[in-house]
């Protein structure tokens, strides 16, 4: 019985996670920035029934070649709960509804770090709320690879 009810309980967390969690609409994957260069970063999260309260987001960029043992250009297997490289922003998510659209957004105007290295580097978003009823304390850490030129 126990053991149901944990599956249970992990179900619907999951639930919760896919019906709570934001998503990056902007900028693409696989955009060319140069450091200096500002982007805009839109969070996007579903205008969702079950009662949460949003607390903050932080948005990283992570050089990947530095990650690499062997220093190769990818970003494969990088580890984002070790660390999110250098934070463009870390604060307060407030999203509102889309103009004509039915999600909650939030845009934020960020910028690469001048003297920040070439090459494929991962843009984090770590997301923090409080799901439901219980307050389930929902930690949520999304990328996307993203090109930095010299
Ligand atoms: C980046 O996100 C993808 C899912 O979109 C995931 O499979 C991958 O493990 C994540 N990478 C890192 C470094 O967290
Ligand atoms: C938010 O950013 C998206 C993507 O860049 C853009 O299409 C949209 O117009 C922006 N919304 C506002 C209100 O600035």
């Amino acid at each position: 019985m126990k053991f149901f009810a944990a599956l249970s309980v992990v179900a619907s967390i999951a639930s919760l996670a896919a019906a709570q969690g934001v998503a990056i609409l902007s900028p693409p994957a696989q955009s060319t920035f140069a450091p200096g260069d500002k982007f805009v970063v839109d969070i996007d999260r579903h205008d969702s029934l079950t009662p949460s309260k949003e607390l903050s987001v932080a948005i990283g960029l992570l050089n990947c070649a530095q990650q690499q043992p062997d220093s190769s250009a990818t970003c494969d297997g990088i580890d984002l709960t070790q660390g999110l490289g250098s934070v463009l922003y870390a604060g307060p998510y407030t999203p509102q509804v889309r103009p004509g659209g039915d999600d909650l957004f939030q845009n934020f105007t960020v910028q690469v770090p001048e003297g920040f290295p070439a090459g494929p580097a991962l843009l984090s978003v770590t997301h923090f709320a409080l799901v439901g009823a219980v307050s389930w304390p929902m930690l949520q850490i999304l990328n996307e690879t993203v090109n930095i030129s010299q």
